[in-house]
């Protein structure tokens, strides 16, 4: 197909104290007796506060996400296993948390209804069955992963997602206020995630007036809340959630770029976060987006937060090579970044050469 026909999420809710209608809107799709499913980044675990706002009824269940490594095919099987063992089929799956928790809600949810293991479906258009009811709420933001088709997970032999039309959830609620007391740190790396995924697709050769029209907002948005801005408030976080929402509309019609292709070698090998792998990254790639860069060197600067240097010291030819490899597997993100000759611009050896100055 020449143009992509994507599909998007379904409804969304955006609003401060929206969460508060979430019971309202599971009703509806509630099936039976069957139960409703809340994945909860594990973050919140003793916030008693938040956790009592979770409107469960009857058999629902609540799940603490352990995200301190990013998702694993391994653990959503788990999940799902173990769900399908109790309950054999449930309402949905609610995703309470990061893009870590959203993306493994995605999963879970698609692996309540296709066989086999979820490494099985690593790779485009490979899920054969519409997953369960899914929701995601996030509590960060910046990954757009509440409207991307995508769920990223770190297999058996690669790290990569689930890319299909039945990935995207059904129901999103958007609300800045549960974003609120993120850490300054995650926020500012979180964010990051969002104005790289601008950098990447407003500079890139897929770009077109559709993902230009979300860039240039998300872009706009971002450069009010970690430049312009004096204080962060109740106003940036309403913003960083809207520029998250456009940061992923705009790379669903194009694509990402440098920066994520060897970030997702980093973190193959050596376990690095996305967003702060994509801050080390983009960091040292004055080359290819010259006033991207230096304008996130300023918002380092301001909000002083430290990105981590040096840490491929050290690493053997084998482990550079295992991160070449990572990375030139995701050839559109190339393709995208540098034109169709990117082969001819960015050789094994140039790659080696970034690899080792992070
Ligand atoms: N599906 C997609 O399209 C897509 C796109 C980009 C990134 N991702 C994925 O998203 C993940 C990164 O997501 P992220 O940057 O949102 O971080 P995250 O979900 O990995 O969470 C980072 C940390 O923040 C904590 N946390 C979550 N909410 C919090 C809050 N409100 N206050 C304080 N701490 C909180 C978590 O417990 C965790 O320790 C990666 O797994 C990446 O692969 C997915
Ligand atoms: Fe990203």
């Amino acid at each position: 197909m020449k143009f992509r026909n994507f599909k998007m999420i379904g409804y969304v809710i955006y609003g401060r104290g929206s969460f508060n209608q979430l019971d309202e809107i599971l009703a509806p799709n509630r099936k039976g007796e069957a139960p409703v499913v809340f994945l909860v980044d594990h973050f919140f675990r003793d916030k008693e506060a938040f956790v009592s706002r979770i409107p469960l009824r009857g058999k629902d269940e609540l799940i603490f996400a352990d995200v301190t490594n990013e998702p694993k095919t391994k653990y959503v099987d788990e999940i799902a296993g173990r769900l399908k063992a109790a309950f054999g089929s449930v309402s949905g799956i609610i995703g309470i948390g990061g893009g870590s928790t959203m993306d493994l809600a995605k999963a879970v949810s698609l692996m309540m209804t296709n066989p086999g293991s979820s490494a099985d479906y690593q790779g485009w258009d490979l899920v054969k069955h519409p997953g369960v009811y899914k929701v995601g709420i996030p509590t960060l933001s910046g990954t757009g992963a509440e409207v991307s088709r995508t769920t990223v997970l770190t297999g058996p032999a690669k790290k990569l997602g689930m890319n299909s039309d039945f990935t995207p959830f059904d129901q999103i609620v958007l609300d800045p206020e549960l974003i609120k007391n993120a850490p300054v740190n995650q926020r500012f790396y979180t964010g990051m995630d969002c104005y790289i995924h601008c950098i990447e697709s407003l500079e890139g050769t897929y770009l077109n007036a559709f993902s230009k029209s979300y860039g240039e907002k998300a872009l706009e948005l971002c450069r009010e809340i970690f430049l312009e801005k004096d204080n962060w408030d109740d106003d940036s976080d309403d913003k960083l959630m809207m520029a998250s929402y456009a940061g992923g509309m705009s790379i669903a019609y194009s694509q990402v770029g440098v920066a994520h292709a060897v970030s997702y070698g980093l973190s193959y090998l050596l376990g690095t976060k996305h967003g702060v792998g994509n801050c080390i990254v983009f960091d040292h790639l004055e080359e290819f987006y010259p006033t991207g860069v230096k304008e996130f060197k300023k918002m380092t600067e301001k909000y002083q937060v430290a990105i981590p240097q040096n840490i491929t010291k050290g690493l053997t030819d084998e482990q550079f090579d295992a991160m070449i490899n990572v990375a030139f597997g995701l050839a559109p993100l190339w393709e995208n970044a540098l034109g169709k000759d990117w082969q001819k611009i960015m050789t094994r050896e140039k790659l080696r050469t970034l690899y080792e100055k992070l």
